[in-house]
């Protein structure tokens, strides 16, 4: 029988376990299924996709992240695009003194059912700098050591956007902030694969244990997810979509670039509950 043609995306993976750019896509166009399915093929192993060179509009934006499911509307209403509040606006220059993003996070683990993915489209990138850098928590889970990782299953934590949110100020009503307990180690929902739940953007603390114990361990966990031999770190030119799982990784944007621009729209994809690992899990 005669094996069914593949579309022709070209895969370069930047790491052995994370990251790759991909070519041969036109994400101005919509997408044949065959492709559609590369992508998602090459999204469920890389984790984070990088695309060069993309002219979308905001239509075709929308269009591309509903390939990966519903979008979610993040509640922060000054940063939702007008027409379009799935679009959140990602944009720093001379005036800025907060950036989306500017520390070690998933997107939204505050809310309690935290979005699933993530595709952010830059049109104005600095000269130089503006990189984005993004940990494999699987990885990071895996190198544990086994006491370690008996010790946090099974244990809780608390996620809230006062953390992450401080620069966003003014229009967010303190009793309307989210906050959501998930647990420190969950499993991704289309692998199966344990992941390290917790991120400096948005933990506070590890719940059912003495605070100063919590801290120590969380100061260690977020160390621990920055390892280079986790992550990978992606220099942006203009008009690169760049698509990432937030269960599988946790990101960083560096502002390293003030005063210049970089600026551009983000959406996200709808996620469920995270689910505790299970801890019969052989798959690593
Ligand atoms: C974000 O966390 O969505 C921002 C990422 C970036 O600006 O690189």
């Amino acid at each position: 029988m005669t094996p069914t043609p593949r579309a022709c995306l070209s895969v370069k993976p930047l790491t052995p376990s994370l990251g790759a750019e991909i070519s041969g896509v036109d994400l101005g166009e919509q997408l044949a299924a065959d492709v559609a399915d590369e992508v998602r093929e090459a999204f469920a192993r890389y984790h984070v996709l990088f695309f060069r060179d993309q002219v979308v509009t905001h239509e075709q934006h929308i269009a591309f992240g509903k390939l990966f499911g519903p979008l979610d509307v993040i509640p922060i209403k000054r940063a939702n695009h007008r027409e379009h509040p799935e679009l959140l606006v990602v944009r720093a220059d001379a005036n800025s003194k907060f950036v989306v993003g500017e520390d070690w996070h998933s997107d939204m683990t505050c809310l309690s059912e935290p979005p699933l993915a993530s595709a952010l489209y830059l049109e104005t990138v600095p000269p130089v700098g503006g990189d984005t850098v993004f940990a494999n928590v699987h990885a990071a889970y895996d190198a544990l050591s086994e006491p370690l990782r008996e010790f946090l299953s099974g244990l809780s934590a608390f996620h809230t956007a006062a953390k992450g949110w401080d620069g966003y100020g003014v229009d967010i009503d303190p009793k309307s902030i989210p906050t959501a307990s998930h647990p420190v180690v969950c499993q991704h929902p289309g692998s199966g694969r344990p992941y390290l739940a917790v991120n400096e953007g948005f933990t506070t603390h590890i719940e059912g244990i003495e605070r100063g114990l919590s801290d120590a361990i969380l100061g260690f966990l977020f160390r621990h997810v920055t390892h280079p031999r986790f992550g990978c770190r992606f220099t942006w030119t203009p008009r690169t979509m760049v698509l990432w799982d937030n269960y599988a990784l946790q990101h960083h944007a560096v502002w390293d670039y003030y005063p210049q621009v970089r600026s551009g729209h983000r959406v996200t994809i709808k996620g469920g509950r995270p689910l505790a690992a299970s801890p019969v899990f052989t798959g690593r």
